[in-house]
């Protein structure tokens, strides 16, 4: 396996298992602070909680939702640490995506 390989796997299950050990209620709180769905919403309408659900959505496993709400995150200078980041995940894990 080359080096980088190995890294993304690494970081892969690091990420879900931080996901699974936070807190979806505190994740919750943290995505109205946010205004996530605000931005959302102007790409699709609706209350914002349409991007999750969409057919074609991007995230398919927990990994990527983590990696998601990381990228989407660093757009709005929140300051969340990495452990709310996970809660944020958590959240979004248990209301729409359902990733075990
Ligand atoms: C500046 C606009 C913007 C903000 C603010 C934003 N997002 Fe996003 N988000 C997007 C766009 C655009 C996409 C779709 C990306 C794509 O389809 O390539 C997306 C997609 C996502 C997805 C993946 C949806 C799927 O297809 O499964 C998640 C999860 C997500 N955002 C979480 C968050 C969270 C959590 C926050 C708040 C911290 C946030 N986003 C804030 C623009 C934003």
């Amino acid at each position: 396996m080359k080096p980088n390989a190995l890294l993304i796997a690494a970081s892969c299950c690091l990420l879900a298992t931080a996901v699974h050990a936070a807190d979806p209620a505190k994740g919750g709180e943290l995505v109205v602070e946010a205004r996530c769905e605000s931005c959302h919403a102007d790409k699709l309408g609706g209350d914002g909680s349409q991007i999750y659900l969409r057919k074609d959505r991007r995230v398919n496993t927990l990994a990527q939702l983590a990696t998601q709400v990381s990228v989407c995150n660093s757009q709005l200078n929140t300051g969340w640490f990495p452990e709310d980041e996970a809660h944020v995940a958590a959240y979004l894990n248990q209301r729409y995506y359902k990733f075990r």
